[in-house]
């Protein structure tokens, strides 16, 4: 029995539609991340479930109970909003007691919960310290903190490290990994972030204009995405989407475009002998490896038109074609922006994509 479970969720204001049908089923301590572009629907999402927004059509249920008509104090679950919403003229200590103290709870039990989580998210030392005399990170955990305090079965969470700076973020980032370990209770965490969605999630849902496009673990969406706008969403930098045609010859597949024709590995041809339609093909940068060596049936030739060094390793933007492509390379070998290089294709990283539909083929 799914501990929380959507059904045909929808959500208008007015003639105009947010939500279109959400079916979504939450397994019992599962950490589950929505994901999506800006104005997909995930804050909606999660603030119905909350109970901050009206269900337009549809149910949410907790253990099978239907919930959407009760309160948002009723459902038993703690929220962690973006801006944190920390009482200012409150110390730290007093933040996080606050649910604690207003359920009236003896002092003693109080202090000890507020020990008890402080020391889960690392603010032994800033109990009597108020919010306006903490960094950034250290308020977002002052937010984890009063939430976790609620002892609520379930967590929800809305782009809680959005306003940190890219350091903090990972930082933080990794304490939240290292916390839900100890913490085994229903998250749900919206971000606009692929890589917390990838290393957070048990489970990644991908939302697009109101719709789910895929969900499962982050490895079988990076895998085996559902479609190119899950393909195009997770991976960075994103997978390189290139126009082509299935030909055959010899009893062998190619992918063919302007300036390439690639070999089609048999596991994937079985598949696609009887599809004539044109179709789109992606590759993620990760998947194309320089090699001046390889056959040309398995590489595509790049034109260099711009080279960012990111340390290590340099990000290329070449050209194939009209098309652009990105590629990494080790930051040592040495290029010149206008000269075409070989980069092998990995037969694994080969994706097929309906150029209609989109679905993958
Ligand atoms: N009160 C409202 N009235 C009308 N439209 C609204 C209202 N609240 C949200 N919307 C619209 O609903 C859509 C989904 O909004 P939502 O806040 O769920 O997006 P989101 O996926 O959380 O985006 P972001 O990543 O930018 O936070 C948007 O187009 C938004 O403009
Ligand atoms: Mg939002």
């Amino acid at each position: 029995m799914p501990k929380i479970r959507l059904e045909k969720l929808t959500k208008s204001y007015g003639t105009f539609k947010v939500l279109h049908g959400i079916n979504l089923e939450i397994e019992e301590n599962e950490f589950t991340v929505l994901v999506g572009p800006s104005g997909c629907g995930k804050s909606t999402t999660l603030r119905m479930i909350a109970g901050l927004e009206t269900v337009t059509s549809g149910e949410i249920y907790f253990d099978n109970n239907p919930i959407s008509h009760l309160e948002p104090k009723d459902r038993n679950l703690a929220m962690v909003f973006q801006d944190y919403a920390l009482y200012p003229h409150m110390d730290v200590a007093r933040n996080i007691s606050f649910a604690l103290r207003l359920q009236k709870l003896p002092k003693a039990e109080i202090e000890n919960k507020v020990k008890q989580v402080a020391e889960t998210v690392g603010l032994t030392n800033f109990l009597s310290r108020k919010p306006g005399a903490l960094s950034g990170g250290q308020r977002q955990r002052v937010a984890m903190a009063r939430a976790l305090a609620k002892d609520s079965e379930v967590f929800l969470f809305d782009e809680p490290l959005s306003n940190l700076d890219a350091k903090l973020r990972g930082q933080m980032r990794a304490e939240l990994a290292v916390m839900r370990q100890s913490v085994k209770k229903n998250m749900i965490y919206v971000t606009h972030d692929q890589i917390e969605a990838m290393t957070l999630a048990d489970r990644i849902v991908v939302m697009n204009d109101g719709h789910i496009q895929q969900q499962g673990t982050p490895e079988m969406l990076f895998k085996k995405p559902a479609n190119k706008f899950v393909a195009g969403f997770l991976g960075s930098p994103p997978m390189n989407f290139m126009d082509a045609r299935i030909v055959e010859e010899n009893d062998v597949l190619f992918a063919e475009g302007k300036e390439f024709k690639i070999a089609i590995p048999k596991k994937k041809a079985k598949s696609l002998k009887k599809y004539k339609g044109r179709v789109i093909i992606g590759i993620r940068p990760s998947d194309l490896i320089y090699d001046p060596k390889a056959t040309s049936d398995r590489a595509l030739d790049l034109r260099i038109v711009v080279s960012e060094y990111v340390g290590a390793q340099s990000v290329l933007m070449c050209a194939c074609g009209d098309s652009d492509i990105t590629v990494e390379l080790k930051s040592e070998t040495p290029i010149a922006l206008g000269e075409t290089l070989r980069f092998a294709v990995r037969s694994e990283g080969i994706h097929l994509f309906d150029s209609k539909t989109e679905l993958a083929l």
